[in-house]
């Protein structure tokens, strides 16, 4: 295992062996999971705290998971956004947390680089499960996998992400994951939800989805983030399904074995038709929430060879 670091903050900088590792030991971790095994005394007298700022069901139900499959105690601490005085309570908790000796630490806050400064004030490991709009990093490698499962490989693959680009940090994550690995990525989405710097990433632009669409072997769906928005960057729920809602007509450009994701939380009717979210075979949705499990696994594995050096 070649992971080189003591956290887990971001995608952008890992490099394809450190990523193919990861998904190899995840992978493990997934048939383990499928057995009904377990391997809990990988993590035994560890604490794991999911420090969550921000709402979250799978995301944090998977840390816990996680955690508790590998024997490690897991605290939950969720904080109120509205009571969060950014900064100095960021600094606060780091420092309570590090009085409480916590080993592992994972972070989701809606400011970019909170769980980074944080990393600089804890002893703890630290993982980023959504730091505003800049990065997702676990969902990254969760989406990799199941479409590693499904199509044997990432490279040369067309991936279609498609929607609210602008506000999602999974669809940043996914692009520097894809793109380091070889795939090719298309963001499409309306003109006022793809980010300036799009074209710099190195992926291609579009703004219809059919043209968009076309050939591709994996359709990432993502949720418009209203929450992130400032002033109506979208009309209304009706009309931006009508021209960016994945149904069976606009989903007939990509290839006939495409598969369609979504990180969740969905909106039905809104980014994706029900039909398509519940197809039998091309909606892979609900294993990637299992993949989710089997990823956050192998993350904390790695910390965790990161921990035993340090004691
Ligand atoms: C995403 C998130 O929180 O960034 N959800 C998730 O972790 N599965 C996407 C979203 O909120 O739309």
């Amino acid at each position: 295992m070649t992971y080189p670091r003591k956290h887990l903050l971001a995608i952008e900088g890992l490099e394809p062996p450190h990523i193919a590792d990861l998904l190899d030991l995840a992978e493990s971790y997934a048939l383990l999971n499928r057995s009904g095994k377990t391997q809990r005394d990988l993590l035994k007298g560890r604490t794991l705290i999911n420090l969550f700022f921000e709402d979250s069901t799978r995301t944090r139900t998977s840390f816990e998971l996680a955690g508790k499959r590998l024997g490690a105690d897991v605290i939950n601490m969720s904080v109120s956004t509205s009571s969060v005085n950014k900064g100095e309570t960021l600094l606060d908790t780091a420092s309570t947390l590090n009085a409480m000796h916590c080993d592992l630490l994972v972070v989701r806050h809606g400011q970019s680089g909170a769980p980074s400064l944080l990393s600089q004030k804890v002893d703890a490991a630290v993982i980023n499960a959504g730091d505003g709009t800049h990065e997702h990093p676990t969902q990254a490698l969760l989406d990799a996998l199941t479409i590693r499962r499904h199509k044997g490989r990432l490279e040369g693959l067309v991936v279609a992400i498609c929607g609210d680009i602008a506000h999602s940090r999974v669809a940043r994550s996914n692009v520097h994951l894809l793109t380091t690995m070889g795939s090719r990525v298309r963001v499409v989405g309306p003109p006022t939800l793809i980010p300036a710097e799009a074209s710099r990433l190195g992926v291609e632009v579009f703004h219809d989805m059919k043209a968009g669409l076309a050939g591709a072997d994996v359709v990432m769906m993502l949720r418009l983030q209203r929450e992130r928005m400032s002033g109506g960057l979208v009309p209304s729920a009706r009309e931006f399904f009508r021209f960016y809602g994945l149904d069976a007509e606009k989903l007939a450009h990509a290839k006939p074995d495409s598969i369609v994701m979504h990180p969740g939380p969905m909106n039905r009717g809104v980014e994706i038709d029900s039909a398509i979210a519940d197809h039998p075979t091309r909606s892979v949705i609900g294993e990637q929430v299992e993949m989710g499990v089997a990823c956050r696994m192998a993350v904390l594995d790695v910390l965790a060879h990161g921990l035993r050096r340090n004691v």
